[in-house]
């Protein structure tokens, strides 16, 4: 069970509108121990599954606005959740769980880079903006929502193909090192956090190869058993979560639990 000792959950899904995101939504959602939770969009075209969702469980799931490309929209978001937690009274705003579920490999405007030659500035940073930095700021305002008595948890999606030890085949050197520097930034969060927020845990995970719109272009050489469907995903990275203990925070955990080198 999540959080076992938590009557009732407040939880808050970053990136909620496809892929892995949507489907911690909807698996969230079907657990009646949450009470609040949060869905984050960037753009309404994106946005229709959600609100989709949103109009199905009016006063549980709510929409926040928020592209972590730009850390005010980061802090505005979490005002909003913040706001809502506290129902217009002084009870604290407890959040217990956040997931943060953005990241990017492709875009019309960018492919991940297999040569040297292919390496251009703007794209590299715009790696960094999104797997690494945003993750970062997430980190950063969301300690005042963690700070309370309860037990929490910060996730968020790393890949195992940003750790260094276990680079064998090179390749994809923006989304490669975008995700070793989230690694790097949520290890040090999490020994800031066992300070100032020594509930928390927080923790990267690897969900393995899943169906979605950001590993569609490169599922060509993938067994049908390695690939999994996000619902498959999801119930596999929640036992990972219903198992970690403050003790691993700042750890890096594949889908089925096992420990990934740095
Ligand atoms: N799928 C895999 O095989 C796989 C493997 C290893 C790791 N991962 C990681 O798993 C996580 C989820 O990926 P996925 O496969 O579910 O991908 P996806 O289907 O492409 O979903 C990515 C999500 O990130 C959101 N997003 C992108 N840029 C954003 C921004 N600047 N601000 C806010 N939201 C933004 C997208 O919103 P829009 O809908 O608006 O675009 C979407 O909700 C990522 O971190 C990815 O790196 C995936």
């Amino acid at each position: 069970m999540l959080l076992p000792s938590v009557p009732t959950i407040n939880a808050l899904v970053v990136g909620a509108t496809q892929g892995i995101g949507l489907a911690f939504t909807q698996q969230l959602l079907a657990d009646d121990r949450i009470r609040h939770l949060f869905g984050t969009y960037r753009s309404e075209q994106t946005a229709e599954e959600l609100r989709k969702l949103a109009s199905q469980y009016p006063s549980r799931l709510h929409l926040i606005r928020m592209d972590i490309a730009h850390e005010e929209q980061i802090e505005k978001g979490l005002v909003a959740v913040k706001e809502i937690l506290q129902g217009g009274s002084a009870n604290a705003p407890n959040l217990h769980l956040a997931i943060n579920c953005v990241g990017l490999l492709h875009s019309e405007q960018q492919q991940p880079e297999k040569a040297l030659r292919q390496l251009n500035s703007e794209n590299l940073l715009t790696y960094f903006q999104i797997n690494s930095v945003g993750p970062a700021l997430l980190a950063k305002h969301l300690l005042g929502l963690f700070r309370h008595a309860e037990p929490s948890i910060f996730a968020t999606i790393s890949a195992k193909i940003g750790s260094i030890g276990d680079n064998r085949i090179g390749g994809w050197y923006g989304y490669r090192a975008s995700k070793a520097a989230l690694n790097m930034f949520l290890k040090t969060a999490a020994i800031e956090y066992s300070r100032r927020s020594p509930k928390t845990i927080i923790v990267m995970l690897h969900p393995g190869t899943t169906d979605t719109r950001l590993s569609k272009p490169f599922q060509r050489g993938v067994s049908p058993e390695k690939l999994f469907s996000t619902e498959r995903t999801v119930t596999q990275l929640l036992s990972v979560l219903e198992k970690v203990t403050i003790k691993e925070s700042g750890e890096f955990f594949s889908w089925d639990g096992s420990r990934l080198p740095w």
